[in-house]
């Protein structure tokens, strides 16, 4: 998600009411109490009925009828809705949210009303922006299982950033500026498209109806199933129902793109769209995702749900790409593939993106988890089911080298105090939006990989279908994961009496199954509930292997006073698989405690930990343990497996302290003259590739001229010739060259109030921002001018956890580097 490609290569008829309302936890309230100086103050003066954050649980949407008419000319839209919903117990409001939305009407119908045409009687509406939330006050108390129709009319602008309904535009190859009108909902933005209970447990039937010009496509999650013709030439395209889902999955689209069509084996028809010129590059995309969808209804064993599937390049988009349900928005460089200027490692992102946004059709859409604080089970999944998928569907793209750098990328930073854990608790917008970061994606995809290493993939993959087929169309939490996945019987357990972990039949193996249900749980949670990652220090004693597991930190050394206090009362329950120089056998064993002793069997020159560094976790051998590893290496390196090989580098480099970014040069030659440098200019703005657009810009940060970077800041800045989407990563970028530094460090303090009019202050983008432009910092003056902007970023409210982060890093750079100058500069000495 951080990855440089979303910049430059790039970043589911009630149901038993038992079962909708057993779902929730949101303790209900009841219309003022007796002290009305509790309850927040809407904006009309007077007292908003509701103080929570989360909605109240009384009302329970069943079904939205939406139509929405966007204007492409006048850049609004107007739109109305009306919701079915059931009410649990009697209350006198109504609690949804909303924002920037101006309500012109708002009525309610019983059943009764609605069954005899009765009109609806009008509701007051007050409104409360600082929850995003408005109530509805009802005449007379709502009876408890009922259900009733709320309809509300409303109308905003089209929104110019990044979220809600949004305009989009873009240039076509006569010079032309078209506009298209696009959503993009996660995780907290339907309500700035349409008022509706805006959380994932809220799952309901959406019927979508959109007005458009004829010269324009309408495209929404659900296939079209009729059009009608207006008076004055406008169209109105109605979609079918959805199946149950929430509200962050809903999407519509109004354009005039192109697109290529095709059919899966179980007849879903997938089609392509990306704007008229850009056609030719969706070849790839549309046999990439066929095949794709065609794994992943046979792996998971359930069928994708709906008769078709979108998959759309939007020109301005917020992150790579999102996984509406049948309608996936995707930033260009994610889905477009021009074999002419698009690179194998465009072509791995791209089958990347494609394979993550469609494992979400079913971990994220089928199965959602209940609240944000487990957005790793979306994201985690999604980012593991890359794996499965592409190793089976394009085994040639060599997508297991590239899942290494996955678990790598966030050990860096899992190994900071200002890590947090997989699971946390998250209830603004803002703390929503930050929890989709490295932890949720890499560090989930990791600790599943590690478990399907222990678990073995059949009994993996049985568990997580089982996860899937009791979970559909509902909401899970972590603890129904391990559940399934501790729960999953082989036919060969039966046959071999071997162990079942759900035979009823027999005793022993109940035991078992209570036993390993109860471990895989136990183990699970020193994973999902503790920061950081685990170091396992080993040392060899002739037969016998002495273990120590203690928490890696990165930066605190053992003789720093704060080391005992930051180790205190973290464990970790560690699958450990390890071979020998004896024997190639893969040995395993769950360290439970702090320190442990294992017998070999035989004597072995050398041990070798965490074999193809499946695990999450890094090993130190003390004693001769790294000595034995070298000579082997020294005499025969193959003797090792590739993996383990990589895995012994990259714990070395952590041990010793890993500012890899280095090794990380990348030569633009051609942009190192005026002449070449403002030629690539040219062609960025004429260029009809996204792929091609982000090598250029890229080979444009890399000048030595601060006015020319200046001049790309300006650009990003006006978002013309570079898009604003694009500026995150072009910060980034010039924050890593030397003559650039300064530049954008300055840039983003000065421009701050801009840039927040661009982008929401939890956004990738301002984190990036952010972090991009300091955490390379490592001087004590550096650390202070960084301390104070955030001081007084705080100080005006804005308060981000990236702040902790960048301060971290920077106090861990500058011991760095107050440890290894002096040996720098010996070997300096040395060697030059
Ligand atoms: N669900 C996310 C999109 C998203 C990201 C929504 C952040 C809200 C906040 C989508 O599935 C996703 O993860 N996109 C990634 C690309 C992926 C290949 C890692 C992204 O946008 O970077
Ligand atoms: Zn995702």
């Amino acid at each position: 998600m951080f990855n440089i490609h979303t910049g430059f290569y790039c970043l589911a008829a009630i149901l038993l009411q038992i079962c909708v309302c057993s779902q929730f936890s949101v303790p209900s309230s009841h219309y003022f109490t007796e002290d009305p100086g509790a309850f927040p103050v809407a904006s009309n003066g007077e007292p908003f009925p509701w103080q929570e954050l989360r909605l109240p649980n009384v009302v329970i949407p069943l079904h939205y009828d939406l139509f929405v008419h966007p204007n492409l000319t006048s850049l609004d839209f107007v739109a109305s809705e009306k919701i079915e919903v059931l009410v649990s117990s009697a209350t006198q409001f109504i609690i949804l949210h909303s924002k920037d939305l101006e309500i012109t009407n708002a009525t309610l119908q019983s059943e009764e009303d609605s069954r005899y045409m009765k009109s609806g009687k009008e509701l007051k509406v007050l409104s409360y922006p600082a929850h995003q939330q408005i109530a509805l006050l009802v005449p007379e108390k709502l009876t408890p299982h009922l259900k009733y129709y709320v309809a509300i009319d409303f109308q905003a602008k089209l929104a110019d950033g990044f979220e809600g309904f949004y305009k989009s535009t873009y240039r076509t190859l006569g010079g032309e500026t078209r506009i298209l009108a696009v959503t993009d909902f996660e995780p907290t933005q339907a309500r700035m498209a349409f008022p509706c209970f805006d959380e994932p447990l809220f799952k309901a039937n959406f019927s979508i109806k959109i007005r458009r010009e004829s010269r324009h496509t309408a495209l929404s999650n659900m296939p079209k199933v009729k059009t009608i013709e207006l008076e004055g030439g406008l169209l109105e395209d109605h979609f079918e129902t959805t199946v149950k889902m929430s509200t962050y999955l809903v999407a519509y689209i109004v354009c005039d793109f192109h697109s290529v069509s095709g059919i899966t084996s179980s007849g879903v028809k997938v089609s392509i769209y990306a704007s008229p010129d850009k056609r030719n590059q969706t070849h790839y995309a549309l046999q990439a995702s066929l095949k794709l969808l065609d794994f992943y209804e046979k792996y998971f064993d359930i069928n994708y749900p709906l008769p078709k599937l979108d998959l759309i390049a939007i020109p301005d988009f917020a992150s790579g790409a999102m996984e509406n349900w049948g309608l996936i928005t995707y930033r260009e460089t994610s889905l477009l593939f021009d074999p002419k200027t698009s690179s194998a490692s465009d072509k791995l992102w791209v089958t990347k993106v494609i394979a993550h946004e469609l494992a979400h059709q079913w971990f994220g859409n089928l199965v959602t988890m209940e609240w944000w604080n487990d957005i790793w089970l979306n994201e985690g999944f999604a980012n593991y089911m890359e794996l499965i998928a592409v190793n089976a569907t394009y085994p040639e793209l060599q997508f297991d080298d590239h899942f290494l750098n996955v678990c790598f990328e966030v050990i860096t930073k899992d190994s900071l105090n200002s890590s947090r854990p997989i699971s946390k608790p998250a209830e603004t917008p803002t703390q929503i939006q930050e929890m989709f970061d490295e932890v949720s994606y890499n560090k989930g995809a990791c600790i599943l990989n590690m478990l399907k290493d222990f678990l073995g993939e059949e009994k993996f993959q049985k568990g997580i279908i089982q996860y899937l087929k009791k979970f559909s169309y509902r909401n899970a939490k972590n603890d129904d994961l391990w559940s399934s996945l501790s729960n999953s019987c082989l036919e060969s357990d039966f046959t071999s009496g071997g162990v079942c972990h759900s035979d009823p039949k027999m005793t022993s193996n109940m035991l078992t199954f209570l036993g390993e249900n109860a471990e895989v749980k136990e183990m699970m949670t020193t994973w999902t509930l503790q920061k950081g990652i685990p170091l396992l220090v080993v040392k060899q004693d002739g037969h016998s292997l002495r273990l120590q597991q203690e928490r890696f930190l990165q930066g605190v050394f053992q003789e720093d006073p704060e080391w005992r206090a930051l180790q205190e009362r973290y464990l970790w329950h560690i699958p450990l698989t390890y071979s020998t120089s004896s024997s190639n056998v893969i040995h395993r064993h769950i360290l439970k405690s702090k320190t442990d002793t294992l017998d070999l069997p035989e004597k072995t020159s050398w041990v070798k930990f965490n074999v193809d560094s499946n695990g999450y976790y890094i090993v130190h051998y003390e004693g001769h343990g790294w000595d034995q590893l070298i000579t082997q290496l020294n005499q025969n390196h193959t003797l090792l497996r590739p993996k383990d090989r990589i895995g012994l580098i990259h714990d070395v480099f952590q041990l010793v302290g890993i500012p890899t970014d280095v090794l990380k040069i990348v030569y633009s030659v051609g942009a190192q003259t005026t002449t070449g440098w403002n030629y690539l200019l040219e062609l960025y703005e004429l260029s009809m590739s996204s792929a091609e657009k982000n090598k250029i810009l890229y080979a444009l940060s890399t000048s030595k001229h601060q006015e020319k970077l200046q001049k790309l800041l300006e650009l990003g800045m006006e978002g013309k010739v570079i898009k604003t989407q694009d500026l995150a990563a072009l910060l980034h970028a010039i924050a890593r060259r030397p003559k650039g530094q300064q530049l954008a460090w300055d840039f983003v303090r000065e421009n701050w109030t801009h840039l927040l009019k661009k982008f929401d202050l939890g956004s990738f983008a301002i984190r990036i921002i952010i972090s991009g432009t300091t955490s390379h910092f490592s001087s004590k003056d550096k650390l202070q001018e960084v301390k104070l902007f955030f001081e007084s970023l705080e100080a005006q409210g804005s308060h981000l956890d990236i702040f902790q982060i960048v301060l971290e890093t920077i106090t861990k750079n500058i011991k760095w580097l107050e440890k290894n100058l002096p040996t720098l500069r010996m070997w300096l000495l040395v060697n030059t």
